[in-house]
């Protein structure tokens, strides 16, 4: 017997990101946390590229920046000690249309405070920004949870905006498994055309 899977959300979302950058390229992680979609993406934009990476929360910064300068690739990042919905005032204005992948993970940090969560309005004016700034061919990947309180209400609002994108202008992706217990998260995938 096969032991191969379909790609988990988290696998899923590393496969599409990965597709977009390469050396040189300039990425963004919204929601830092402790810092594993940040190396990710620090090892993806190899000497020549930058990553840009917004989190609240201060333990969560110092517990990326650890996991960042073992592996030799701190000076690849840019930390903001802020919410993401800041990012048009904080990221560099000849930024705008150069961003190759945006991530988002959107909830709680694992191991943190779980009362400390992202909420629908910051998170929906960080997509916008996000998807105003992302380079032609550019994309964002967003993982949503419903389990934690508000986590379902902010799912909905997060696919009720991307599901409203022109299909002119963006493909818009919704990845899930039907048949997991206990409201495992989604991968939603925003593609920009142009
Ligand atoms: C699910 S965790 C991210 C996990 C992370 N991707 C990793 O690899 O460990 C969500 C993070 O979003 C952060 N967060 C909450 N509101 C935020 C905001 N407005 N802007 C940026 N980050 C925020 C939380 O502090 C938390 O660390």
């Amino acid at each position: 017997m096969s032991g191969w899977r379909i790609p988990s959300v988290l696998q899923q979302a590393k496969i599409l990101l990965s597709e977009r950058l390469s050396a040189g390229s300039i990425a963004v992680d919204a929601t830092v946390g402790n810092g594993y979609d940040t190396l990710f993406l620090a090892e993806c934009v190899g000497e020549t590229g930058h990553v840009y990476g917004f989190d609240i929360q201060k333990q969560a910064l110092t517990s990326a920046e650890a996991r960042l300068s073992e592996a030799g690739l701190l000076s690849r990042v840019t930390f903001f000690h802020t919410g993401h919905e800041r990012w048009v005032e904080l990221l560099p204005p000849d930024l705008r249309r150069q961003i190759q992948a945006v991530t988002f993970n959107l909830g709680y940090l694992p191991g943190g405070d779980k009362a400390v969560v992202t909420r629908p309005e910051t998170t929906l004016q960080a997509l916008q920004a996000a998807f105003d700034w992302l380079a032609p061919g550019g994309i964002i990947t967003a993982v949503l949870y419903s389990g934690h309180p508000g986590g379902k209400q902010e799912a909905e609002r997060v696919l009720a905006w991307a599901g409203g994108l022109d299909q002119k202008q963006a493909q818009v992706l919704w990845y899930q498994f039907l048949n997991q217990k206990n409201q495992p998260p989604t991968l939603l995938a925003v593609s920009r055309h142009s």
